[in-house]
């Protein structure tokens, strides 16, 4: 067969934009902006969109008891385990319409690619689409792939309860998932490897004019959720004395995620409290609660703890300084994850087979390769996006690096499947 061609030729581009732009569609928030949470009616429209993408593409469905998709590409030899790629297609509100949708759409164009080419693979490739990447409705990132690599168990998975207090088990039996949750994990060596399409999500690439990442490893993230409680009252009618206001408590803890990031000598380190909510939120009414969810991240493992330690320090001492009441859980502390070296040295060579530049650099953004990487050897494909920006609607990635990190995509997969 002819392998993918030189700098994405042979991908059909105009297609893949306008699915890009039909996904788009798929959203709770005015274009530009997409909005797509965990089985919202949004999120499971653009799924039965790409469902019936995979399908036209000749992949077999299989669909796993949280709603993940597995797209198969039967291959020759059935005694081997097959390659896989994928990514998600849920949003966190007021997104862009790149994040993850390129590893979905880009990888089942990879597959395309691949197919128009003659190849004919002798492992089976399977396109993976997770579900709840994005840790907006339960608080946890990467539900699907954690749970597929049993970093989260059945348990655990019926204790969440959404923002709006919705039980597990019903929001997932609203979305029509059923069969055990036992059944979502999978054995080790399922797959012979995982390789992820993905925008940058940083400045790296478009900085130094080249067009494909090749990632090393994940980033280590962790999230906190804390509860502030105080005592509510009239705003005018209750003295300053006498006050226990839960706000200025969280804003202490709110600060000290700041100074603690910032304090760890690393630029590495990263700390974001990217929810704070105010209950009762009424302009004249005293603060009786603040829930915050606090984002922290660094490469190193042992500087993120000692960050998540020093913020749960400050926070204990601010609420108990002011006479609060202060409930601290820690979601998800992730270590971080080390790409295969012979992915990597196998994506390299795969983007120099289509003539274009590769970079080797660290992913500080996480995603499903986190979890895949404890089944199975994986690496991922960085594409640049404009300035940058992510998790914003003007997310932005050119039509030409698309096409190069598809084709370098398809080539790395006809490499692993052949
Ligand atoms: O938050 C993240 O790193 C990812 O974009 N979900
Ligand atoms: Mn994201
Ligand atoms: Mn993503």
């Amino acid at each position: 067969m002819t392998a993918p061609g030189p700098a994405g030729s042979g991908v059909e581009l105009p297609r893949l934009l306008d699915e890009l732009e039909r996904l788009a569609g798929f959203s709770d928030a005015p274009p530009p902006a997409v909005t797509r949470v965990l089985w919202t009616p949004a999120d499971r429209a653009a799924r039965d969109y790409v469902r019936g993408l995979l399908a036209a593409a000749g992949l077999t469905l299989r669909e796993d008891a949280l709603g993940t998709l597995f797209a198969r590409w039967e291959g020759a030899d059935p005694r081997l385990a097959p390659v896989a790629t994928g990514s998600h297609v849920d949003a966190i509100p007021g997104a862009g319409r790149y994040d993850g949708t390129v590893g979905v759409v880009g990888g089942i164009e990879a597959l395309r690619l691949l197919r128009r080419g003659g190849f004919r693979p002798r492992r089976s490739i399977e396109l993976i689409v997770f579900n709840a990447e994005e840790p907006t409705r339960f608080g946890l990132s990467c539900l699907g792939s954690r749970a597929m690599s049993g970093a989260l168990d059945p348990e655990a998975m019926l204790a969440l309860r959404d923002g709006a207090g919705t039980p597990f088990a019903a929001a997932r039996a609203a979305a029509g998932h059923t069969g055990p949750l036992e059944s979502v994990r999978l054995p080790e060596g399922a797959y012979a490897a995982f390789v992820e399409l993905h925008i940058e999500q940083g400045p790296e690439l478009e900085a130094q004019g080249v067009p494909i990442g090749v990632v090393t490893g994940i980033a280590a993230p962790a999230t906190l959720r804390a509860t502030v409680e105080g005592e509510g009252g009239h705003a005018g009618a209750v003295l300053m004395p006498r006050r226990r206001d839960a706000l200025p408590g969280a804003a202490e803890i709110a600060l000290a995620v700041e100074r603690a990031a910032l304090a760890s000598g690393s630029p590495d380190t990263v700390g974001t409290v990217g929810v704070f909510r105010v209950t009762p939120g009424a302009v004249n009414g005293i603060p009786a609660r603040v829930d915050l969810e606090i984002d922290v991240r660094d490469v190193s493992l042992a500087l993120r703890d000692r960050v998540v330690e020093a913020i749960a320090a400050a926070a204990r001492a601010a609420t108990a300084r002011r006479g609060l009441g202060l409930t601290l859980v820690t979601l998800n502390a992730d270590p971080p994850a080390t790409a295969d070296p012979q992915l990597v040295d196998t994506i390299e060579s795969a983007a120099a087979g289509c003539g274009l530049a590769a970079l080797r650099l660290p992913s500080r953004a996480y995603h499903d390769s986190l979890f895949m990487a404890r089944l199975c050897p994986t690496g991922m494909i960085f594409v640049p996006c404009r300035g940058g920006v992510s998790h914003r609607p003007d997310e932005y990635v050119s039509p030409e690096h698309l096409a190069a990190g598809v084709a370098v995509l398809a080539r790395t997969l006809q490499r692993l499947a052949a």
